[in-house]
């Protein structure tokens, strides 16, 4: 079972990511490259149209490149950073960076969304808004990659498992590729 139908832009906080088939959202090192070619037609212009603001933690910003910006630069709103010390952070335009609880940057984001979605781009931010009943939707697209190694969408050792509707499994085939990307 597969849920493609659009998104819709209702003020939802969405936990929104590509994620590898073992749950990684990034690489080691933060990195992205794994995720390039995977993406379906049309996938990038519905989140542009949908999402009002983005909610992102300083180890993803410190990590991006100067001027690069959520869904390849098409997309132009309000991204906030995370940060404890936003005094050493590389600004730049249409970035705000907060210091505060993570419901109160929920609710900034959400007046800044102008009733569109809100994202969240972090991992361990999602984590937080989950345990505080603030995650409307988990929003995943699963790549064709085993990476083995990097940052999972959920890091919470010795937490209780969380229940997820819809409440059955869904099911996946995949088959290995070489590095020529031929069938082993
Ligand atoms: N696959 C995808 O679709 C996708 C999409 C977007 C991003 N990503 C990747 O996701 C990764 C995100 O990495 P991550 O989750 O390990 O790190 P992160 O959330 O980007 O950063 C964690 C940092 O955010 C700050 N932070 C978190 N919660 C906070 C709070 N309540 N108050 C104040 N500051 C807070 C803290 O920084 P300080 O303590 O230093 O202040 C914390 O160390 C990046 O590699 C990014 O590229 C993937």
């Amino acid at each position: 079972m597969t849920d493609t139908e659009p998104q819709t832009a209702n003020g939802k906080v969405l936990w929104h990511f590509t994620m590898s088939v073992d749950g990684f959202v990034a690489g080691p090192g933060h990195s992205m490259d794994w995720m390039t070619g995977t993406s379906r037609p049309g996938l990038v212009e519905e989140y542009v149209e949908t999402t009002g603001a983005v909610i992102g933690g300083r180890d993803g910003w410190d990590a991006t490149p100067p001027g690069v910006r959520p869904y390849g630069g098409a997309w132009e709103g309000a991204l906030f950073v995370l940060t404890h010390h936003p005094e050493d952070a590389r600004t730049e335009e249409g970035v705000t960076f907060l210091d505060c609880d993570v419901a109160d940057a929920v609710q900034i984001a959400k007046e800044a969304a102008g009733g569109k979605n809100v994202e969240i781009f972090s991992p361990s931010i999602g984590r937080q808004l989950l345990e505080l009943g603030l995650i409307d939707e988990i929003d995943l697209h699963i790549a064709p990659v085993l990476l083995g190694d990097g940052i999972r969408l959920y890091d919470n050792p010795g937490g209780v498992p969380i229940r997820l509707q819809p409440d059955q499994v869904v099911n996946v085939r995949f088959r290995p590729l070489d590095a020529t990307n031929r069938l082993l």
